[in-house]
This record gives C-alpha cells, structure tokens and sequence, in this order.
C-alpha cells in the first residue's frame, strides 16, 4: 500500500493560522503583538531569499517585524551592540541573526551574545542546555527538530516507546531531535538510536525504526529496503541533484529514495514539501511563545 504523505505545506498552513489566532488575541487583550528583528549581513542570495521570507510570514501573521539590514563589512563590535540594543527593546521578543555570517565575524560570539529568552533559533548554549532539561525549563526547541516533532504528532504517529533512529549528528538537526524525541512529554516518550558515518551497520538500526528521521545530506542514502514496513519515514535532506533547464530551478531530492520508500512505509515527508516549509511556521510559534512569556 502506498504511505500517507506528511505534508510540510500543510502543516504550516494550519500551524500559520493557529498562530494569526493567537496575535489577534494578544493585540486585543494586551495591545501587543509579536516582535522579531532579522539581521542580515551582506547580500547572500540564499540567505536573502531565506530572510525575505522570514520578514513576510512574520508581517503576514502581524507581527512587529523589523528587517536590520548590515553590510559584509561590518565589524564583529558593531553587530555586537545592534544585538545589545535589541536585547534591550522590550518591543522584540526574537532575534534573528541569519547564518552563515562572514568570515571575519566570529559567529559563536555573536549567537551567545542575543538574550536566550529571545533567542527564537534557539542556537545559544543556554537553549541547548535548556532542551537537554527538557519540560518547562525548554522555551524554544530549534526550528527544524521542532517542525519534525510538529509532523510526526500531527500525522498521529504514535511515539510513547516507539523506536526512533535518528541518521545525522548535527547540532541543528540530529542532536535535538534525538534529544527531543527522549524526553518526556506529548511527541517523545521514545526509545532513541543516533547513527552516523562511523556507525557499523546503518541499515540494521533503520530497519528497526518505527519513526526514521532522517538528516544526512546525502541524496538517497536511505535505501528502500532499509525501511520497516507502515513505519513514519522523515526526510530532512534537501539536496540539489540537478537543475530543471526549462525553468532554470534547482532539483532537489532528500536522503531517501522516496518514489521506492513510500511503497513500504505506512507515512512518509516528501522532499519538496515536507519538513522544509515547517522551519519558517516554528520560528513564528517561539516568536509568539517568547510574546506570551513577556507578558506573563
Ligand atoms: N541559515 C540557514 N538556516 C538558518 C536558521 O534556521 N537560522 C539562522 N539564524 N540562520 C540560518
């Protein structure tokens, strides 16, 4: 039987409107709204691209949105004191600080740098340790890992004692989730497994997920036969395999062989379309969450 798809795009929508719900009730109850700043350091189309869209979701949902622009050139103090200054605007409850940043700026500086209880990336070391707690003391859960917990509770993925096998060790990706996924609460409560490239037997431990997760970077590292059949597969690959001449775009593929994986397993994330358009909608929700705490 064919797997149910997981649609990022979908997702978002429903996660997008629940949050415009939420703002147009703080800005009646309180007179507030949500306020992010996006700081952008030279003019790297990717990162352009990636900010614009930060910027209109945020004044889509009627945010306070503030786009701070920098050149390449600035030095490492002066973007230290646009944080500062914004660490102290009781108007912004979020900073952005768009990755990668140039080479002559230090970027673990600066990250530790912005307020953790407006680190909305949720990249500082304190949010890190915070997630590690779990619970109450987790404000913000980084973007993409809180995207695929988002799809695989929506999904009606069961996850209290599932096993889950996480390929990838990235700080933004494979770390949390893992982490995320133990914990206890609603979406975790499961049994976790990292893999990695030095791990032995990769596909053993695939075949025995019931949830995949998947953040390699490697296009169709996951093989078909690797995949537990009715199992809730999460591809977080997005790789650009070629470029379609007709329309000058990228073609991207994930780290799965999708087209053979959705014949096994019982739910599946496309790539486009999957956890990729979750990462803006979770960003949006610790912004308002960050909101709340400040009006608390
Ligand atoms: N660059 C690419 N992805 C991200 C992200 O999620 N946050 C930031 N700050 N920079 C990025």
């Amino acid at each position: 039987m064919t797997a149910e798809i997981i649609s990022g795009t979908e997702i978002r929508k429903a996660i997008l409107a629940e949050v415009k719900e939420e703002v147009d009730q703080m800005k009646e109850k309180h007179g507030k709204v949500p306020g992010l700043v996006t700081i952008l350091v030279g003019s790297s189309p990717a990162s352009i691209s990636y900010v614009t869209l930060k910027v209109k979701t945020a004044i889509s949902l009627g945010f306070h949105e503030i786009q701070d622009d920098q050149p390449e050139d600035i030095s490492e103090e002066d973007l230290l004191a646009l944080i500062d200054k914004y660490n102290n605007d009781p108007d912004i409850h979020g900073i952005l600080v768009q990755l990668p940043l140039p080479k002559h700026i230090d970027d673990k500086k600066i990250l530790v740098a912005i307020n953790p209880d407006k680190d909305v990336d949720a990249f500082h070391p304190v949010n890190v340790g915070r997630l590690m707690i779990g619970g109450e003391e987790a404000i913000f859960h980084p973007c993409t890992p809180a995207g695929i917990q988002e799809m695989i509770v929506r999904s009606g993925t069961e996850t209290s004692g599932a096993e889950v096998v996480v390929v990838g060790r990235s700080n933004i990706v494979g770390k949390p989730i893992a982490m995320m996924m133990a914990q206890k609460g609603v979406g975790a409560n499961a049994t976790v497994t990292i893999v990695h490239t030095r791990t032995k037997d990769l596909a053993a431990h695939c075949k025995r997920a019931d949830i995949l997760i998947v953040a390699a970077g490697v296009p169709g590292l996951v093989k078909p036969e690797w995949i537990k059949p009715g199992s809730t597969v999460i591809d977080v690959g997005v790789n650009r395999i070629g470029m379609n001449e007709k329309t000058g775009k990228a073609i991207l593929s994930g780290d799965v062989d999708f087209n053979a994986a959705k014949e096994i397993a019982g739910k599946i994330t496309p790539v486009p379309g999957g956890v990729g358009p979750m990462t803006i909608a979770m960003l949006m929700k610790n912004t308002l969450k960050s909101a709340q705490y400040a009006l608390k």
